[in-house]
């Protein structure tokens, strides 16, 4: 069975949620009450699906996550259902009682690849003109089902506020050690967004894509919360990265796989580093996304002034010291010098003074001292990270999946600052356009913060690396 526990359709009525005022962000796969026939039905369900029979259809929501569509006052809700329905999102800023607004969207059908073509709808509908900062109550569904009531804060808008976010990749729907504090952190409102910089479930596709249905549900209760922002790693290869795709809606008309967005005095740029090694798919693809990039990149440079700090995020790092065989331990990483020498975003980050670049795919956490073409560039001795003089890198892949953690070589690289091989997760503090915090979590060691430091940048000639 799908151990969702969700069987049956529920009324259109809000009922519920007047004995219950508001449910409790943590608790979302146990109703509340209970129709009397639902245990009979999940038995039933439990018992179907142990010999491998299809999922009862249902039109419940299932998955519910967010995402930022990257135009101010904006928000998407996304979801699933086993039946095509309705897609609609009621939303309301009290805790209780009516919901008084309303946001229509599509649904599209995905067929996963594997050989049972499992179908699921995917529902996308964007709510607009909310009121930055202010806290919303939804629920998304159709008359044939609704989702739990969630809460979400609008974003804010401009850029003089001070966005604080968690950073992780490589988390499965096994082991995924950093999501129970993620949970906790969310629903204390710590964070305004999540970056999962790729590889997702372990795999998504997996098990006729049931192992995706399972990661999307696990995160429910941080991503129907708080913006879930992706990029593509490997894990997500199969059909041609069909699971990613369908099941997350990232701004832009690319399908996710490559897209900017502004978050305060930050401008995020999302990219695949896959499309440098799964070239199966489209060996067009490098050189599409290359010219986007620096085209972005100019964009983002001339509006440097109002939001001075420029933060890539892609899966597979340039550089690291574990000790395996990945691209990054290649002293030519094809990430890091492209394909026979062109295409590659060293020089591109580089020469458009990118700032911060968030890599995971190691499973560890490693920050590098400002680099350039492996020579180091610090701001000054005691002050590396004040006016550095390269972009800075940060390895954060350690929130844990079956594949467990990546040791690093004994002997730590002149460029290598701080390595941690535990499970844990990033948390960056974009304070202001000058200043930026950054501080690793370990969950190994009970949330203890294993390492902390300050990215200071002056806003006068931000451009250059000199
Ligand atoms: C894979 O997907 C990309 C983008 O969605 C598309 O441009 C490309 O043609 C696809 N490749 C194949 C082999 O279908
Ligand atoms: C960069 O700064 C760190 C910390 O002060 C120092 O250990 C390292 O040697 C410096 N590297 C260079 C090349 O200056
Ligand atoms: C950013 O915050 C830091 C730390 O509070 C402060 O020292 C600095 O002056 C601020 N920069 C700007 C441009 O406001
Ligand atoms: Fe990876």
């Amino acid at each position: 069975a799908d151990g969702t526990g969700r069987t049956g359709a529920e009324s259109g009525t809000d009922s519920r949620t007047d004995s219950t005022p508001f449910l409790p962000l943590s608790v979302h796969h146990h109703r509340p009450t209970m129709h009397p026939l639902s245990g009979w039905c999940l038995l039933l369900l439990f018992s179907m699906g142990v010999q491998g029979a299809p999922e009862t259809p249902s039109a419940i929501p299932e998955h519910v996550h967010l995402s930022y569509p990257g135009e101010p006052g904006s928000m998407t809700v996304t979801w699933t259902t086993w039946v095509p329905a309705r897609s609609e999102v009621q939303f309301g800023m009290q805790l209780s009682g009516p919901l008084p607004l309303r946001a229509q969207g599509t649904h599209t059908p995905f067929v996963d690849g594997g050989v049972q073509r499992r179908k699921l709808y995917i529902h996308r509908v964007t709510l607009r003109k909310l009121l930055p900062g202010v806290q919303y109550v939804y629920r998304c569904g159709s008359a044939q089902g609704w989702s739990h009531r969630f809460r979400f804060k609008a974003l804010k808008k401009g850029v003089h506020w001070s966005p604080r976010l968690a950073v992780f990749g490589d988390m499965g729907a096994d082991n995924a050690k950093a999501l129970p504090r993620l949970r906790r952190d969310t629903q204390q409102g710590m964070y305004d967004a999540i970056l999962h910089v790729g590889d997702f479930a372990y795999n998504m596709d997996q098990d006729n894509a049931r192992v995706g249905d399972r990661f999307m549900q696990l995160i429910e209760p941080v991503a129907a919360s708080l913006p879930y922002m992706t990029c593509p790693g490997n894990h997500e290869q199969r059909y041609n990265f069909s699971n990613y795709k369908a099941r997350f809606s990232m701004p832009g008309d690319n399908e996710g796989l490559w897209y900017s967005w502004d978050l305060g005095p930050a401008h995020i740029i999302s990219f695949s580093t896959e499309v440098y090694f799964f070239l199966q798919y489209g060996r067009h693809l490098v050189q599409k996304q290359f010219r986007w990039l620096e085209n972005d990149l100019q964009k983002a440079n001339k509006n440097r002034a109002a939001r001075p700090w420029i933060i890539t995020m892609g899966h597979r790092p340039m550089y690291c010291s574990n000790a395996d065989l990945d691209d990054c331990t290649m002293y030519e990483s094809k990430v890091r010098r492209g394909l026979r020498g062109k295409y590659g975003l060293e020089d591109l980050f580089y020469k458009h003074g990118v700032d911060l670049e968030l890599w995971a795919h190691e499973h560890s956490y490693e920050r590098l001292w400002p680099i350039y073409n492996y020579e180091v560039f610090n701001g000054s001795l005691h002050q590396p990270y004040t006016r550095p003089r390269g972009p800075v890198h940060i390895i954060t892949g350690s929130a844990g999946c079956e594949e467990r953690l990546t040791p690093f070589v004994i002997k730590p690289r002149p460029w290598s600052a701080v390595r941690v091989k535990e499970y844990g997760y990033t948390r960056m503090h974009i304070l202001n356009g000058t200043h930026l915090h950054i501080q690793q979590v370990s969950d190994d060691q009970d949330g203890k913060i294993v390492d902390d430091f300050w990215l200071v940048r002056p806003l006068h000639g931000r451009m250059m690396y000199h």
